[in-house]
């Protein structure tokens, strides 16, 4: 029996790979993970004894019909060509590849591919694990039920954002190829939808229309670039708050405030508790102090927000031209 097969063990590969395995979406056994570097399986295959590890990628490629590949984007059309004379008309490949057309691809490798843009919030380890059962189909509502417990612990806001969450975390946007099956999309899409929450950008390939591409370069700004852009605000807020307090908020203290309201505002706008718009009403007084942020950072962000949007399909036009020049 052909198993699954997964290519590239790294920040992307391992977070996939262990979300599948602790959420328990395949056996071990039917698994194979390959990486250029074969010691950084070492531990995976202590914890599950029945995976198969190998830093041969056409052993993989004789011995799995779906194969996922979490390499550098760079690495991909020496990978592809490595792995090819061994696919056959059942094979379906999903890259993670961040820039990489279906184009691209095509012009060396005619099978059905999928593209996932994964999130790197989407971790799912085994603390998330154990506080919740991926199995149990009762829907948990939202955060008026937690707050009707008076014991809350350190964890339930975590808790809180994970159940208005229905246990899932991240945004994976899924594109797939014309020529993929509708048993192979289906697949992609429940692994993926397990957890995270999954966006099918289905109608990509039906035109050559530029805006498409543009589209979900945006949608990777938002889902996959985001949550880095997220923790450097944080980090900023944490120092300069520790600066101008003169230490008086330390740092691990500026940063247990400032995470508990991010976590907090997102829980009431992700659960439409209150909205952007009610948040900011009431929480500003003609002239107070918040006002008078509120005034500076619209005034501000707007023009941060637009040029870093600007910086960054800039540089996807470049890594798009170079790949274009590589794929030609
Ligand atoms: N990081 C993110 O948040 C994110 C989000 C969305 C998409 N992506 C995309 O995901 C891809 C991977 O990113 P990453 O951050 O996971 O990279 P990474 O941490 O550098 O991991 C890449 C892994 O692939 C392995 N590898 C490279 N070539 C190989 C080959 N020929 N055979 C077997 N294994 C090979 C590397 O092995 P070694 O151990 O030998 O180095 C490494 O473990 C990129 O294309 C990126 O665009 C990343």
């Amino acid at each position: 029996m052909k198993k699954y097969g997964f290519i590239g063990y790294g920040n992307m590969g391992k977070m996939i790979v262990e979300n599948i395995l602790n959420l328990k979406i395949f056996y071990p056994n039917e698994m194979i993970i390959s990486n250029r570097t074969l010691s950084k399986l070492n531990k995976l295959k202590k914890d599950y004894p029945d995976i198969t590890i190998t830093d041969d990628n056409t052993y993989l490629a004789k011995n799995c019909d779906k194969i996922f590949i979490f390499v550098e984007t760079p690495e991909f059309k020496d990978l592809i060509f490595q792995i090819s004379p061994f696919l056959t008309d059942d094979s379906h490949i999903v890259h993670v590849c961040a820039g990489l057309s279906f184009e691209n691809i095509n012009s060396f490798y005619k099978g059905s591919v999928s593209q996932v843009i994964p999130s790197i919030v989407s971790t799912f380890n085994n603390y998330h694990n154990e506080s919740i059962n991926i199995n149990n189909n009762e829907d948990v509502d939202n955060i008026h039920n937690i707050d009707n417990n008076s014991d809350i612990g350190s964890n339930d806001t975590f808790n809180c954002f994970k159940n208005a969450c229905n246990n899932k975390l991240g945004i994976s946007l899924i594109l797939h190829s014309n020529n993929t099956s509708n048993t192979d999309k289906c697949l992609i899409e429940e692994i993926f939808n397990e957890f995270s929450y999954i966006q099918i950008i289905d109608d990509f390939e039906l035109s050559n229309d530029e805006n498409n591409d543009r589209a979900v370069e945006i949608a990777t700004i938002l889902t996959s670039c985001a949550p880095a852009f997220i923790s450097l605000i944080i980090d900023n807020l944490v120092s300069i708050a520790n600066l101008k307090s003169k230490n008086k908020i330390n740092v691990d203290e500026a940063k247990y405030i400032v995470v508990k309201t991010f976590l907090s505002t997102f829980i009431q706008i992700d659960t439409d508790n209150l909205c952007t718009s009610d948040i900011i009403d009431k929480t500003s007084t003609k002239k107070g102090i918040t006002e008078i942020g509120l005034n500076y950072l619209d005034k501000n962000s707007n023009e941060l927000i637009n040029d870093l949007f600007d910086l960054l399909l800039e540089r996807y036009d470049e890594v798009k031209s170079e790949l274009n020049k590589n794929y030609s």
